[in-house]
């Protein structure tokens, strides 16, 4: 299929700075063409400090791709049960297969209110889902359809397979207690996930807490794709309206159409150090204001760090003279150990991770795959992989939406504090 089903991954570089880091050896390129199975084993179990864990994010032969029946099952073979979330196009349902009792989650997808038919944003969903395999990434099982009248399909649903928990969910139930063995975990499998896709040249543009689904055997997968595109070198405009506003870098805030992978990164330091606070980290209410807390935490940036600034950001103009006469240093690493309810889990090498996430300038912002090699997974104690966590959480399951649903039922009888509101990308 598409573009993106062609796309070949090129061979990573390894680019550590660190003399230290160049004593381990750097992960292995991912594979092309293996069978659609799992690809990115995390085999650390025997790892140690000195013997690094072997990352393998080899990449499904892309042009195999998931084959759906020719005529599209109706949704009736699912029995629709609760309501797990609530979509910018329709809403997520938990479903179950009257056959053999699969648990899923259906994700409908409203025609009606669309005024060209079918609206894009799924279409590249199920395009890139269809054409990603790999165990950080939810995976798409089918498309059903509902019909009432006639053979016009009134309502399309993606099937996914079903995850007991979002990362918000999670954060905010207070119930749920888990360890800084849990963030290492799903921040190692967030990478993973994050540099399987990069290196297939497809960008998420919408990593956030929500999107980030996690099963009872401890797997992180990003879900939510409506907004990836696939990627190339070459392209010069691109919408600059993308990444809900507490995850979205400085470039884009500061009107940047020609961007990359690097995007990304940034969200993915923000989710990371969400996960130590367990509350958003830079909650801005609107754009002016995500900016102004994004300088006073990472600085200014300067001709030093980010010399082609002017080129890159045509708003960065309107901040300048600020940046000139009053210049704001970087204090990240202060800021990161503020509000934390678990102070000592906040390392020297947890900071090293999200401050080189976190570095304005996209150029020398981390890739997903030098940050899989950050010292941080490999200091004590050593990245676990999902089998080994703990999930006997006190919640069986809990998303974003359920979690804030019970947040306002306590607000309403005077128990608890008012839910954090998380911001929405509105132009999806
Ligand atoms: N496979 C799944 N298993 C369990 N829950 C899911 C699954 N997929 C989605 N959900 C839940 O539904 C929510 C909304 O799904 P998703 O993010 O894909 O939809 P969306 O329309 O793009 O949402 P939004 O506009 O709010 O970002 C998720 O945050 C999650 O809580
Ligand atoms: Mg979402």
């Amino acid at each position: 299929m598409s573009a993106v089903a062609m796309v070949k991954p090129p061979p990573p570089r390894h680019t550590s700075s660190s003399s230290k880091r160049t004593s381990r050896p750097p992960p292995p390129p991912p594979q092309v063409g293996t069978k659609r199975k799992d690809h990115s084993q995390i085999s650390s179990s025997k790892a140690t400090s000195s013997s690094r864990p072997k990352i393998n994010t080899g990449i499904a032969d892309l042009s195999i791709s998931i084959k759906f029946p020719v005529t599209l099952r109706d949704v009736k073979v699912f029995q629709k049960k609760h309501q797990l979330g609530q979509g910018t196009y329709g809403s997520v349902f938990m479903g179950a297969d009257k056959v053999n009792g699969e648990i899923v989650a259906l994700k409908r997808i409203n025609t009606e209110q669309e005024e060209n038919g079918f609206p894009i944003t799924a279409i590249r969903e199920v395009k890139i889902l269809k054409a990603l395999n790999h165990k950080n990434i939810v995976k798409l099982n089918e498309i059903v359809t509902s019909k009432e009248k006639g053979q016009i399909p009134k309502n399309v649903f993606m099937v996914f397979e079903y995850l007991e928990y979002d990362l918000t969910g999670i954060l905010e139930t207070p119930e749920i207690r888990f360890t800084q063995d849990h963030i290492k975990s799903w921040s190692q499998q967030l990478l993973s996930g994050v540099h399987y896709m990069h290196t297939n040249k497809i960008i998420h543009r919408d990593l956030k807490a929500s999107n980030l689904l996690i099963n009872k055997k401890g797997e992180l997968k990003i879900a939510d794709w409506g907004l990836a595109r696939s990627w190339n070198n070459d392209m010069k405009r691109l919408t600059n309206r993308v990444i809900t506003l507490w995850y979205r870098p400085p470039e884009l805030l500061l009107g940047a159409i020609e961007y990359g992978p690097k995007i990304d990164m940034w969200s993915v330091g923000c989710i990371i150090a969400e996960m130590f606070r367990r509350s958003g980290f830079l909650k801005g209410s609107n754009e002016p204001v995500q900016l102004d807390l994004i300088f006073k935490v990472a600085g200014h940036p300067t001709k030093d760090t980010w010399p082609n600034i002017h080129s890159q950001c045509p708003l960065w103009k309107n901040f300048q003279k600020q940046a000139l006469e009053n210049p704001l240093p970087r204090k990240i690493r202060d800021t990161l150990r503020d509000r934390l309810p678990h102070p000592s889990w906040m390392t020297e090498k947890a900071k090293d991770l999200i401050d080189n996430l976190m570095i304005l300038n996209p150029d020398n912002r981390w890739s997903a795959f030098q940050a899989l090699d950050a010292d941080y997974f490999f200091a004590d104690p050593i990245v676990k992989p999902a089998h080994k966590l703990n999930m006997r959480f006190q919640v069986e399951s809990v998303h974003e939406w359920e979690a804030r649903k019970k947040h306002e039922l306590h607000l309403k009888n005077g128990t608890l504090p008012a839910p954090p509101s998380h911001p929405r990308l509105v132009s999806k």
